[in-house]
């Protein structure tokens, strides 16, 4: 048996239930995912405070915090600082720093305090094979009922591209709304896949263009949804 280098991390995967923990955060204590019931939440960790990649991302996020919540979904941040570090950290960006035009942005979302590095560990944000005492940049998007939907990694030097982050929750919603896939690169507007044919009859009447389908191939099927219909279910009125 091939011999293994690293030691194995726990992690949630997809389809799991998000792993419950409470903490202390710069907006007070949470009760995690029990209290963000009914609501999408985001949960994602960066390696430390006070360095320019995870800046970056806490204007980037704290500037979209609208735009999620009109999503229902709520941001929570973590790294394995203190409290007294998150706060001076939250206090210098606004005061003094500006990136892409965004000044004096106020980071208003909750950022765990995790110095025992349980959570990070509980969430496999610890890679020993990236650094042992940092977290990686991981995003877990945890939907309604508490289940863990979507998980992205990125390396310590790697800063998240958000727009995808956004594209990635609405295409969730949407998927669960509509009981469709969506295919590379969608976004709202696009046409969306219908799931493969169950049986060859049902296949050909699809590609007779039945149920407002277009189908290429049996396994190929694809339809209309226009944008506003995904927008009025999504977003918040
Ligand atoms: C940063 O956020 O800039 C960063 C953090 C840890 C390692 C490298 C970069």
């Amino acid at each position: 048996m091939e011999q293994q280098t690293t030691a194995q991390i726990a992690m949630p995967r997809i389809g799991d239930k998000a792993p419950a923990f409470k903490a202390v955060t710069t907006q007070g204590d949470i009760d995690f995912p029990k209290q963000y019931e009914g609501s999408w939440v985001i949960l994602f960790s960066h390696p430390a405070d006070f360095t320019p990649v995870c800046t970056s991302e806490f204007i980037t996020f704290a500037v979209m915090e609208k735009q999620f919540e009109e999503a229902n979904c709520k941001l929570v941040g973590l790294s394995v600082d203190g409290l007294y570090s998150h706060i001076a950290w939250l206090r210098s960006i606004e005061e003094k720093i500006e990136y892409r035009g965004h000044k004096n942005v106020e980071v208003k979302f909750p950022l765990i305090e995790d110095i025992s590095m349980n959570v990070a560990k509980l969430y496999g944000m610890i890679q020993p094979g990236e650094h042992t005492t940092q977290a990686v940049r991981a995003v877990f998007f945890i939907d309604p009922k508490g289940i863990v939907r979507t998980i992205l990694y990125y390396p310590l030097s790697l800063g998240r591209n958000f727009d995808e982050i956004y594209r990635a929750l609405i295409a969730l919603q949407a998927a669960d709304e509509f009981g469709i896939a969506t295919p590379a690169d969608w976004r709202p507007g696009d046409d969306v896949i219908v799931s493969p044919a169950a049986s060859c009859s049902s296949a050909k009447n699809r590609m007779d263009g039945e149920e407002d389908m277009e189908c290429q191939e049996w396994y190929f099927c694809s339809r209309k949804l226009p944008k506003e219909e995904v927008l009025a279910k999504v977003l918040k009125k």
